[in-house]
């Protein structure tokens, strides 16, 4: 029986009060985007074709609208990207080959295992491409959750790697545009003159991740395929507020709000790694506003102490799934959520 995929946010439990266990900007949601929701009409069906939502996605991102894919979720395009390339392995007599990270967003491997796929890791501490091979799909998130860190100045040598064995290489940026190391809009990710997938899921920067809502861009050239892979969606895969979202995202409003909340991001995050790490905490560097972290508790009392943080209202989201026993995932946020938590881990200590 396959394992229920775990994830930050709500878990059916009491009222989280404070949650520091998703990624999603904790300043948000962002006004001009919320405005842009609520303004939308739901009165009719969203065009199927997508072609004002393409050709502006399409115009901000410097590519041809043909070459825009809008998806449900990221979620939803990582399932669809997988199983047409099932598909295509399966006609030629194959099985698909998937590659993940060592820690990585559980997703890819479960959309693999659901069309029985193998799933591959490659070591993220390598940094370097596996031994890809010919129709292989390989996942590279950047900047990558749950630890934050980035393959950025390496990515020349993946798209080499994934062009020269002929393997689909897809890049999921959900976090690039709340990285805070200046390098959001960086030349290196040019969807322009991009080999590979890129994955775009803007709701966890506009701190909506209720909201439902992303898009792909198909690698240059790869015209072709991404007609083929719109195809694969069902009609109107994206509803009216995904779409309002996504058209709001790349306006000029949307995108100074968001250059705000990163500054302020950045104190918080800044803020929080003095006051944990002076607790005795361990914080792991990356460039985005969520951290690994690993307070000082037997791994074995780790699920305990979260469980008693959890029952205080405070959520961090526990990085077993990821691997990594005894280590959580901690987001920036506001002074009242970080004094809810220094008291709560300041109690635990008391009580043992
Ligand atoms: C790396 C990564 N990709 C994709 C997603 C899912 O995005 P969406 O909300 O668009 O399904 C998440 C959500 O946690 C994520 O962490």
């Amino acid at each position: 029986m396959a394992l229920p995929l775990i994830h930050g946010g709500p878990d059916g439990g009491p009222e989280i009060r404070f949650d520091f266990s998703t990624n999603a900007n904790a300043l948000g949601p962002l006004p001009a985007v919320l405005d842009a929701i609520n303004a939308a009409s739901r009165r009719h069906y969203p065009d199927p074709a997508y072609t004002a939502l393409r050709q502006l996605l399409g115009d901000w991102h410097g590519v041809d609208a043909a070459r825009v894919l809008p998806a449900g979720s990221a979620g939803e395009f990582i399932w669809r990207i997988t199983q047409w390339q099932a598909l295509a392995q399966r006609s030629q007599g194959r099985a698909l080959r998937v590659w993940t990270a060592t820690q990585a967003y559980g997703e890819y491997a479960a959309a693999a295992r659901a069309v029985a796929a193998q799933v591959l890791h490659w070591p993220l501490a390598s940094r370097l491409p596996p031994d890809l091979q010919a129709g292989d799909l390989c996942w590279l998130t950047e900047p990558h959750s749950p630890s934050g860190t980035s393959l950025l100045p390496d990515l020349p040598v993946w798209l080499d790697a994934a062009e020269r064995a002929g393997a689909t290489l897809v890049l999921d940026l959900a976090y690039q545009p709340l990285r805070l190391d200046a390098r959001h809009d960086s030349p290196l990710l040019d969807a322009a003159s991009c080999s590979a997938w890129q994955l775009w899921s803007p709701n966890k920067a506009c701190g909506l991740t209720g909201v439902r809502g992303a898009y792909a861009i198909a690698p240059v050239g790869a015209v072709e395929p991404a007609a083929a892979l719109r195809a694969h969606a069902p009609s109107w895969v994206l509803g009216i507020e995904g779409q309002a979202m996504l058209e709001a995202f790349c306006g000029a409003a949307a995108q100074q709000e968001l250059s705000a909340h990163r500054n302020k991001l950045a104190v918080l995050r800044d803020q929080m790694e003095a006051a944990l790490t002076q607790r005795g905490w361990q914080w792991s560097a990356g460039v985005t506003p969520f951290a690994l972290v690993r307070a000082p508790v037997a791994v074995e009392q780790a699920p305990l102490w979260l469980a008693d943080l959890r029952s205080a209202g405070v959520k961090l989201r526990d990085a077993t799934s990821f691997g990594l026993p005894g280590w959580a995932r901690i987001n920036a946020q506001p002074a009242p959520a970080q004094a809810a938590l220094y008291e709560a881990w300041d109690t635990w200590g008391a009580k043992q």
